[in-house]
Formats: structure tokens, sequence, C-alpha cells
């Protein structure tokens, strides 16, 4: 009689597992190519910028269809020192901040799930505490090649000169957006976010940011070896409002950005734009294991 029970709360618990997607399992990353990506300081450089012709070198070009990669990929490095410093676009100097940092991007997947992983060293930092609960935040934000130019400058659509933060930033409430950006047309952003106090968030960047409330994100965790970081995503490939659904067989803009030393708001380090391939040719492709 008593033991009848059992089998009942056996599969409770197991679809519960399921659901929380513990049955997930990461794929083997020694055996995952990678892929460097340089991510730079990119100073006070909003989209409005990267699109004036009499500002910016690139202008005339990404409106013939070249993307920010195809130019400045190979010089990451050295765009990031120029803001860092402040010899560009740069009125507040972060002293001892990384004007870059050299990532390694591995993806998979299985069917069910993305998997994300981000490896760096951890570089040399000490300046004053922004977001003290947080020595590092990673994000990554996937776009489904609806919103214009997406294509071209990654996260650079939702980076505007009138953001908190930004020199001409008068609202502080005033957060990433897409111009015309809304979840119904299809024009957003999938955000994903780890940070290192441990907390996950599942948001997307529509007409406003929105942190929260999405259902694909399954894990995300990282540590730091070594002065090694770390840091992996569990995604499911759909999942519910702002979650972009992946598909084999198709391709996703892709960016990433990583909050350094204890910084918030955009004084981050941040990717060009990429693309994300479920089975299918891309920067990087997240292939089935
Ligand atoms: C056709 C090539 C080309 C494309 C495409 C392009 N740029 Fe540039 N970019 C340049 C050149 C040339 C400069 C240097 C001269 C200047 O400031 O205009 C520059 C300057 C910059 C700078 C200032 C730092 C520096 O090294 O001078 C940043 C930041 C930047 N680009 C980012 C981007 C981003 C982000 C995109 C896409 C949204 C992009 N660029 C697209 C050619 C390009």
């Amino acid at each position: 009689m008593k033991f009848q029970h059992f089998p009942r709360i056996g599969l409770a618990l197991s679809l519960a597992l399921a659901a929380a997607g513990v049955s997930a399992v990461a794929p083997d990353w020694s055996k995952t190519p990678s892929k460097k990506i340089t991510i730079f300081y990119p100073g006070v450089s909003p989209i409005e910028w990267m699109v004036t012709g009499s500002e910016h070198g690139g202008a005339r070009a990404m409106k013939k269809g070249e993307t920010c990669a195809s130019c400045h990929d190979a010089e990451a490095a050295d765009m990031g020192k120029k803001m860092v410093t402040g010899q560009k676009l740069e009125p507040t100097v972060i002293k001892g901040k990384a004007g870059s940092i050299p990532v390694m991007v591995q993806a998979a997947n299985d069917g069910t799930n993305l998997y994300l992983r981000f490896t760096w060293k951890q570089p040399a930092g000490g300046a004053e505490k922004m977001d003290k609960d947080n020595a590092v935040k990673l994000a990554f934000m996937l776009e489904d090649n609806k919103v214009e130019r997406a294509n071209l400058s990654g996260c650079w659509e939702t980076c505007h000169v009138d953001a908190r933060t930004m020199p001409e930033g008068k609202d502080d409430k005033k957060t990433k957006y897409v111009t015309g950006g809304s979840l119904a047309s299809g024009k957003y952003y999938d955000l994903l976010q780890w940070t290192s106090k441990g907390t996950k968030h599942d948001g997307y960047v529509a007409d406003k940011r929105v942190m929260d409330g999405g259902k694909a994100l399954v894990d995300a965790k990282g540590e730091q070896k070594n002065g090694e970081w770390v840091v992996t995503f569990t995604r499911k490939l759909t999942g519910g409002e702002g979650d972009i659904a992946l598909a084999a067989g198709k391709t996703y803009n892709f960016g990433f950005a990583i909050h350094d030393d204890y910084t918030h708001g955009r004084f981050h380090q941040v990717s060009l734009g990429y693309t994300l391939g479920i089975d299918a040719k891309a920067d990087i492709n997240a292939t089935k294991q």
C-alpha cells in the first residue's frame, strides 16, 4: 500500500527535472572547435556615430552592405586601445582598464538545446567599482535577420546616443532599444546574461530592454580558475516571448559583451557582429553533437 506512490513520485521528479533542463548534457568541449573573437572597449560609439559619414570612415561602405567585422575584425585590439586611452570617442578614461580581451567562443547543439561556452583570461583591473556585486557579467544577443542592418552591425543597432550612461543620455532609465523594434514585428534581439554573483537573465531588447521573463534559458554558469574565466550557457532552441526560435540549417546574428572589472552600463567590452549557425555554415557553427 505504502509503496504504490513511489513510481508516481519518480515520474513527477523526472518530469520536473526535464522541465528544469537538468536532462541537458553539455557537449564534450575538448572536441568542439573554438573561434577567437577579440572584444574591445567601444567608448562612446553609438549607431548614430557609425552611420554618419563625416564622423566614421566605415559609414558609406555600410550603406553598400559591408559588415563592421569585415573592416575591423583583425584590428579590434588596436581599436580598443584608442578608446580606452581616450585618444578617440571616450571622454571618461578609466585607468588600468583593458582595451580588449581575446575570448574563445564555442558552440554546439543537441537538437533540444544550444550550448555556448566563453573562455578568457582575466585582464588586470582595479578601477573604482561601479557594480560592487559583480566582478564580471557576460551577455550575448541573438537576432533573427529582421532588424534592419543587424546582419552588418551586430549589437550596435541597440546602442544609442541617448541611452543611460552615455554622455548625452539625459534619462537614466533609458536602456538599449531597437529603433522601430517590437516583439510583434520580430524586430528585437534576444538577450541572455550571466553575472558572477550567480544570477542569470533571459530577456530581450525591442523598444526597450527587458531583462527577464524569457523561457529559453536553462542554465548559465561561470567560474574563474587560475585567472581564466569559463562561462557556459544552456539555452533551449525554442522558448517563449522574446526568445528567438532557433532552427537547424539557419543562421542568426550574434554578438556578446563582457562587463569586466565591476563595470556597468556602457563601460563594457563588446564584440563586433558575427553569425551563429545551427548546423549551418557561419562564423560560429553550433553543430549537433
Ligand atoms: C568599410 C570599412 C568599415 C566598416 C564597414 C566599418 N568601419 Fe569602423 N572604421 C573604419 C575606418 C576607416 C575607421 C577609422 C577612421 C574613422 O574614425 O572614421 C573606423 C573607425 C571606427 C572606430 C573608431 C576607432 C578607430 O579605430 O578609429 C570604431 C569604434 C569603429 N570604426 C567601429 C565600427 C563598427 C562597430 C562598425 C559597424 C557598425 C564599423 N566600424 C564599420 C572603417 C570601417
